[in-house]
Order: structure tokens, then C-alpha cells, then sequence
């Protein structure tokens, strides 16, 4: 049975209807099915799509394919036709777990897709993906790294010394997390070769999980089979200590766009424009995803400046977890102008709780975060919150190193490109003299056992009568180890250990950021004084590229005036 769209065309000067082989879908037998259109088709098995046809050219051959999985395989019990306009068919695969769509267009190289959640089980990684022929496909594309993908011959020749990470015999690494990046930072990203590509554009990213600072896997080359992968992790769990979430019946991912073309990043990015400005997608007439409103503000911190270039973020009301690890229902992220404004359009309606924090200068000493629960979304109306203070300490900043920004970004390393055990080429011991040493010298993690220490001259007149203090430590990531801190030999706390979850950034050749910690230590009347004065952070217990990922350190008077 081969159903299509009959469309009707005007030949000179008559007028007939012809079968043009437009959207079609196509029932082998009772797990096989075509889908496709006069540009490309693709067979959808049991578990794996596979000869996906293009200008003639089958794009998979012997590689896996097209799949959805979590811990295990989505299996698709049957298929049909959902919905068709005049030029749309939206065929659905229903497996247990849900149903994936497929919407495919009469003059469109790719499918919209989008999966509705029925029983999926709580998850951290939930993902659909392509796993193509890799004569075809040979470079990847993100909005961070560029270029060919390792080579198996190039892994083979390498020591495997950790997951999907190996060292070749020059002593540099290759590892499938340097090709990671931030999620929500990608209008599109793929993989291509001479002739073809295919990409993902995914606008909106509404039903992502966590903040601005999300990362997982894009793309990379499968070390077992040789296979290039381009993935679309839906809910995800790299670089992030917990991840793990329940959804409720009808949680929809997408629709996202699966793009195909001549290989031209240039043609995906004004693909991906395009994308962006018909989002949201009429083409998904789901009353929930049409529900939309916006919200828009202005922030500002109480000493009298705005909140200029804050990371502002809607998501859970009255949260229990962090913003990178919420993720059962919808996310938006934004940044503030230069004059503390911020705005969010298209938001999905709901309750939600907005958060920010500084994303480095011109206000990179505000350490606070601010949080106002039970913001309404109503549909087509425009939430004003007005202007909005941060809640801050309003202590007196007596030396500070690094933006607040969650961000590595400041320190040596930090930002650089994403490179594994980069990490070990910072010193276990080091004394950095504020306003002496070199920037440079002021590396973005601390892993090995060793002191790291902070040195600063205090003048008498700097120094209240109430010498009170709080040394603020803000950790970009943290990927396990203990530190004692201390202030002029007097220990004020501890770093790490079983009070906090590690993430795995350190060995994930992450060099900006993991999971965001932040700590405030009190300093004792008289701990600091006129003079030399040192902050010490004893690295006690450690292992192979953990450590700590700085963000920023800031000490302030807290007994003043
Ligand atoms: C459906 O067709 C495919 C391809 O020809 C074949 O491998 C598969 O065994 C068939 N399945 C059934 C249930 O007949
Ligand atoms: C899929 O495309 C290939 C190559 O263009 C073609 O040979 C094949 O007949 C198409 N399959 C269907 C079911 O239309
Ligand atoms: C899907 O099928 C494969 C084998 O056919 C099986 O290993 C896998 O567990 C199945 N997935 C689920 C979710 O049951
Ligand atoms: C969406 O489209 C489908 C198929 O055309 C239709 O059955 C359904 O009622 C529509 N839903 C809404 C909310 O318009
Ligand atoms: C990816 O491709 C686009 C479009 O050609 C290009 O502008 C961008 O620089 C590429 N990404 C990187 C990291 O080079
Ligand atoms: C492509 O995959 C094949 C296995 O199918 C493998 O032998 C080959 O080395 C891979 N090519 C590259 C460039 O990695
Ligand atoms: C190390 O070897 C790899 C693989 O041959 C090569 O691509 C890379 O440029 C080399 N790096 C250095 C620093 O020699
Ligand atoms: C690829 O497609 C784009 C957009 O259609 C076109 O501008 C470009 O010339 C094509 N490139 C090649 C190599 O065919
Ligand atoms: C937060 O609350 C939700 C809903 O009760 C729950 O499912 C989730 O596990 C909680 N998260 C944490 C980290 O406790
Ligand atoms: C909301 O706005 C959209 C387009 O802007 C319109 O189609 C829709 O009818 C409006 N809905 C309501 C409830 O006003
Ligand atoms: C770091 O300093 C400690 C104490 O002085 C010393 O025992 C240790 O060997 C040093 N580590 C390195 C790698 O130099
Ligand atoms: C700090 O003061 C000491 C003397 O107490 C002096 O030797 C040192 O050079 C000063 N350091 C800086 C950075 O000013």
C-alpha cells in the first residue's frame, strides 16, 4: 500500500492531476516501512532506519542508522499515517515508551520529528540520532569546533585511557568529548563530506533540560564501528552530577528539523535562520505547544547599578534542583542588555520561577543569585515584572579574582578549546601575589594534591576595626577531591568531599564549565591583618583529573562598618 498526496499540476494548456510521488508512506510488511518524498526516502525497521536515499545515494549502508534509545532500544510496534495536509504527511511510530513523528514535505531534504512521551522510565539520557556512511560523511560542524572527525585508523594507533578517549603515540589525546558543546548556544550543528550533510536545527530548545550552560556530545565518530553519528540528545546528563528525571504523559520533544543537504555549512545556516523565524512551528497544532506568552523585565543590583549582561533563566517554580539539572518541563535562557533588560518571547504557558546571576562584567562581583517564584505565562500576553532587585549582602569587596560568571573564563585553560587532561598541565603547588603575578598564572582547576595560595598585602588603613570576613568561593565544576581552605593558617572550611556531587567535566575535556557550586566561608575577627595575608587551598585527596574548576574567588568585610 503506497499512500501520497495527489497533487495537481498545470501542464501548457491542460490541466491534469498526476500522482507526483510527493510525501509518501509506504507498508513493506508489518515492521518495515518507507517514508520519504521525491528527494529522499528512508526505511524504518523494527529498532533502525536505514537506506536513507538521497539524490540517489544511500547515506547509511552498513552504518546503524536513524534510532531513538535511552538505556535501551525504542522498539516501533506499528505505523501509520497521523495526520496530512496538501503537501505534509506527519506518519507516527508508536512504541511503548511513545510516539515518534515524522513529518515529511512534498520539496523538503529531511523530516520535522518530534516524540511524545507515554511511559518513558526516569531517565538521565534520552536520545534520537543518525548514525551514517562515514565515506560520505567525514567533518563535523558545531558552533564551537570545525573540521574532520578522528580517523579509526588515527584511534587505533592511540592507547584507549579512559572512555572513548585515547593517547596517541606524540602524547596528544583524542577523545569523542572534545567535540562537546553548549547546547542551547547551536541555531544548527551536523556532520558533511563533499556532496552531502546532515544536521540538526532544533529552534526554540524548549524541552531541553537544564541552563545556559548545558553540554553534551554533538557529533562524533563511533570508535567500534566507524560509523560519523549525529546526535540529538533530547534529555541529557554529560557534565552535569545529576540528571536523572520523571515526565509526565504527553511531554513532547520538538518538533526539531533533520536536515539534509550538499554538504554546505553555509546552506545550513540559512537553513537554520529561516527555521528560527517560522518557529514556532505552525506545522505542530498541538494547543500546548501553540499556548505561548512572553515575559520581560528589568534587573538591577541595590548598590545602584543594573544587572547588565545577566544570565537570566525560566524554569521550575519553587525549584528543588539546580538550573543546570531541572528538566522535566520547559526551559528558556536569555541574557540581559547593557541596561538590565531582558525579555522572553514564545514561551510556553505556565507557572514558572526566573532566576539570574551575573554572567561576568561589567558585574562580575555579584555573587547572589536572584529567584522570584510564581511568574504566570499567560497565552499571547506579555508578563511585566517591572524592574527587580537582587537581594545582595551589601559587604565591602576586599580582593576578588575571576567574574562571577560559573564560567572557568579569567583563568589559564579556562574556555580554552575542549582538550582532554589539560587539567594536568596545572601545578600542584602555586602562590599567586594578587596584583604581581601574571593572569596567566592564575590556572582554571586545581587537581593534583598540593597548595594553592593566594597571596595579598593588606595597608593598616585597609584593615576595620572588625576584621570580620567572608571568603566567597564560586566552583565552575567539580569532578571530585577534598581541599582545606584556610585563611592565614586558620582552616574556614572544607572544599568537596561527600557534601557535593562531582560531574564529570574535568575528564571530559570540559574547559569552561561543569556543575556550578557555590560556597561562603567566614573568616574570624582578626584572621586578617594589616600585611601579608594568604588564602590557602590544601588539596588533601585527589584523583586522576578531578579537582576543582574555579569561577571566582572574592573575600569580604562582613563586621563593617
Ligand atoms: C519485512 O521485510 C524485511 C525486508 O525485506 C525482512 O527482513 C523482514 O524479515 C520482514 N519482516 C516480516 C515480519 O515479515
Ligand atoms: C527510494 O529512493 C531510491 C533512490 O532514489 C529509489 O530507487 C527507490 O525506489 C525509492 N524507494 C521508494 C519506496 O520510493
Ligand atoms: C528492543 O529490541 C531489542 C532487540 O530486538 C532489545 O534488546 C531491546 O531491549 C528492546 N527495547 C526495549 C525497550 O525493550
Ligand atoms: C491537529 O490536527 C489533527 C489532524 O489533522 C486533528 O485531528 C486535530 O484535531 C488537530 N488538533 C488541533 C488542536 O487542532
Ligand atoms: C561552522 O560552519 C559555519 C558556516 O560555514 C561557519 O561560519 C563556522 O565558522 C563553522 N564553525 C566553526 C567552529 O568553525
Ligand atoms: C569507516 O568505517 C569502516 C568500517 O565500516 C572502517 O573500516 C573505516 O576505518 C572507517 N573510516 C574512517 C575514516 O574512520
Ligand atoms: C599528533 O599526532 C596526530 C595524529 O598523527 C596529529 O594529528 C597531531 O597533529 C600530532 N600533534 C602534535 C602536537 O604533534
Ligand atoms: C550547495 O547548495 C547551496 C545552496 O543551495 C549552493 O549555494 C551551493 O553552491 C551548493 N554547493 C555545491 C558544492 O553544490
Ligand atoms: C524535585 O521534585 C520532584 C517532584 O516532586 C521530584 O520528582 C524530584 O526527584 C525532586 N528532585 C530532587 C533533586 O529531589
Ligand atoms: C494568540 O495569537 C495567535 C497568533 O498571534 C492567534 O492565532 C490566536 O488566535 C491567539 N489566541 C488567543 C487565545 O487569543
Ligand atoms: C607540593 O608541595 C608539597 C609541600 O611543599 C611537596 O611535598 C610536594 O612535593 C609538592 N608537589 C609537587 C608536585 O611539586
Ligand atoms: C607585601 O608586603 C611584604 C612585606 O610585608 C613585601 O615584602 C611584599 O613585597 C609585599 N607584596 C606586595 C605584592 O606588595
Amino acid at each position: 500500500m503506497r499512500l501520497h498526496i495527489v497533487k495537481c499540476i498545470i501542464c501548457l494548456a491542460s490541466i491534469k492531476c498526476i500522482s507526483a510521488a510527493g510525501p509518501f508512506f509506504l507498508q513493506l510488511n508489518t515492521t518495515e516501512h518507507v517514508i520519504g518524498n521525491d528527494l529522499l526516502n528512508i526505511t524504518i525497521g523494527p529498532t533502525y532506519a536505514t537506506k536513507l536515499f538521497y539524490k540517489n545515494k544511500d547515506l547509511i549502508v552498513n552504518a546503524q542508522g536513524h534510532y531513538l534509545s535511552y538505556r535501551s532500544f525504542l522498539n516501533w510496534t506499528s505505523a501509520r499515517i497521523y495526520s496530512q495536509t496538501d503537501d505534509s504527511l506527519d506518519v507516527v511510530f508508536e512504541a511503548p515508551e511513545g510516539d515518534f513523528h515524522w513529518v515529511i514535505y512534498h520539496d523538503l531534504a529531511g523530516a520535522y520529528q518530534y516524540f511524545v512521551n507515554k511511559a518513558l522510565p526516569v531517565l538521565g539520557e534520552f536520545r534520537s540520532l543518525v548514525r551514517l556512511d562515514n565515506t560520505t560523511f567525514f567533518n563535523g560542524n558545531t558552533t564551537s569546533k570545525e573540521g574532520p572527525l578522528p580517523t579509526l585508523a588515527e584511534i587505533a594507533s592511540g592507547t584507549k585511557v579512559q572512555d572513548e578517549t585515547w593517547q596517541l603515540p606524540n602524547g596528544t589525546y583524542i577523545s569523542e568529548y572534545d567535540w562537546a558543546d553548549f547546547i542551547r548556544d547551536q541555531e544548527y550543528y551536523g556532520v558533511y563530506g563533499n556532496e552531502f550533510g546532515s544536521w540538526y536545527i532544533y529552534p526554540g530548545k524548549d524541552e531541553y533540560n537544564g541552563d545556559h550552560l548545558k553540554q553534551e556530545l554533538l557529533v562524533h565518530r563511533k570508535s567500534r564501528t566507524g560509523d560519523v553519528v549525529l546526535l540529538n540528545v533530547l534529555h541529557r546528563t554529560y557534565f552535569m552530577a545529576s540528571s536523572n528525571d520523571c515526565f509526565e504523559v504527553g511531554k513532547t520533544w520538538g518538533p526539531w528539523l533533520w536536515y539534509l543537504n550538499n554538504g554546505s555549512t553555509e546552506d545550513a545556516s540559512n537553513r537554520a535562520k529561516q527555521e528560527n523565524q517560522n518557529w514556532p512551528y505552525t506545522l505542530f497544532n498541538s494547543s500546548a505547544y501553540q499556548s505561548r506568552g512572553s515575559v520581560f523585565g528589568t534587573l538591577n543590583i541595590p548598590d545602584g547599578r543594573v544587572a547588565a549582561n545577566a544570565a537570566v533563566f525560566l524554569g521550575d517554580n519553587n525549584p528543588n534542583e539546580t538550573t543546570l539539572d531541572m528538566g522535566r518541563f520547559n526551559y528558556y535562557t536569555t541574557y540581559a542588555d547593557s541596561t538590565g533588560y531582558f525579555r522572553f518571547d514564545n514561551m510556553r504557558t505556565g507557572v514558572y520561577a526566573i532566576q539570574a546571576w551575573s554572567n561576568g562584567p561589567p558585574i562580575g562581583d555579584l555573587s547572589a543569585t536572584y529567584l522570584q517564584n510564581n511568574i504566570q505565562v499567560n497565552r499571547n500576553e506579555s508578563t511585566d515584572l517591572s524592574s527587580q532587585d537582587f537581594v545582595t549582602s551589601a559587604r565591602t569587596v576586599v580582593r576578588k579574582i575571576g567574574d562571577f560568571d560559573r564560567k572557568a573564563l579569567g583563568f589559564r585553560y579556562g574556555g580554552a578549546p575542549r582538550e582532554h587532561a589539560l587539567v594536568e598541565k596545572c601545578p600542584a603547588n602555586l602562590t599567586f601575589v594578587v596584583g604581581v603575578s601574571k593572569v596567566e598564572n592564575r590556572y582554571s582547576a586545581q587537581s593534583s594534591v598540593g597548595s594553592w595560595t593566594v597571596s595579598f598585602n593588606l595597608t593598616a588603613s585597609e584593615v576595620p576595626k572588625n576584621s570580620s570576613a567572608v571568603l566567597s568561593v564560586s566552583l565552575a565544576g567539580y569532578s571530585g577531591g577534598t581541599s582545606d581552605v584556610s585563611v592565614n593558617e586558620r582552616v574556614v572550611g572544607m572544599l568537596g568531599g561527600s557534601s557535593i556531587l562531582a560531574d564529570p567535566s574535568l575528564y571530559r575535556s570540559a574547559t569552561t564549565a561543569g556543575e556550578w557550586h557555590y560556597f561562603e566561608f567566614g573568616v574570624g575577627d582578626g584572621t586578617l591583618q594589616a600585611g601579608k595575608n594568604e588564602a590557602t587551598f590544601k588539596v588533601m585527596k585527589s584523583s586522576r583529573l578531578g579537582g576543582f574548576m574555579w569561577d571566582a574567588l572574592m573575600l569580604e568585610w562582613s563586621g563593617y562598618p
